[in-house]
């Protein structure tokens, strides 16, 4: 990787503030002066220290799961599987984007960037979630309407205004713009229906691609983490 593009991703300036720092000679590469920002280097085994303070490259890596039934979204647990053990992957620091149910499945992001999950996971940005959810019980018409106002959990809390789309007698599709504890399910028992099964189908503007089967994972390519950046600010 080119000097000033490693130097700008760990966030020590902007690409012209870092090529500033290495034509002033700021810069060592094991131990030499570079002063050339197109430098190469191999971020994983060189040395660099800018203005006397080690550069520790971290990659980050970002992969989409279809997450199956049976295990729990926690870096271990002593009862359950947890998708981490789905993962051949052995870089270390990674954890999942907000939290699917054992029995949920669907679309899951992990990751080792804190600052992306910090904002997608933020009130601040109503980071859509859509939902497909078969149930039981009796469905009515006017629980579009109670969706759109805000369905009231048994908690008390408002829920945000979200959509509900009824796919067929005992399945519909939710979408919502935050993320509660066991959200869906409560909002489902506050109309009186019960989820048999719920499966999360899109986060953000990245849908859970078809071709990507129960169990298994891959890595998001750079226009999917793009498409991820792009969350809206409300
Ligand atoms: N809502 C739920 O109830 N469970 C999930 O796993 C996700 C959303």
């Amino acid at each position: 990787m080119r000097l000033d593009k490693l130097l700008a991703h760990m966030n020590y300036g902007s690409r012209k503030e870092v090529k500033g720092f290495i034509r002033k000679g700021y810069v060592l590469v094991n131990g030499e002066v570079v002063r050339d920002d197109d430098f190469k280097v191999d971020e994983e085994l060189d040395e660099i220290v800018i203005l006397e303070e080690e550069v520790t490259f971290k990659k980050t890596v970002y992969f989409i799961m279809h997450k199956p039934k049976g295990y729990v979204c926690a870096n271990t647990d002593t009862r359950d599987p947890t998708i981490f053990e789905l993962l051949d992957c052995a870089q270390r620091g990674l954890f999942t984007i907000g939290r699917l149910d054992k029995d949920t499945t669907g679309l899951l992001l992990i990751t080792n960037d804190g600052t992306l999950a910090h904002e997608l996971l933020s009130p601040k940005y109503h980071v859509n979630k859509t939902y497909e959810v078969t149930f039981q019980g009796i469905y009515k018409d006017a629980f579009q309407q109670k969706f759109k106002e805000g369905i009231v959990l048994e908690d008390g809390y408002v829920c945000k205004s979200a959509t509900f789309e009824l796919l067929d007698s005992q399945k519909g599709r939710i979408t919502i713009h935050e993320g509660k504890f066991h959200q869906i399910k409560r909002m489902m028992s506050a109309l009186g229906l019960k989820v048999v099964d719920l499966k999360r189908v899109a986060f953000g503007s990245l849908h859970l691609p078809l071709d990507l089967l129960e169990g298994s994972y891959r890595e998001l390519t750079e226009d999917e983490i793009a498409l991820l950046r792009e969350k809206e600010k409300k």
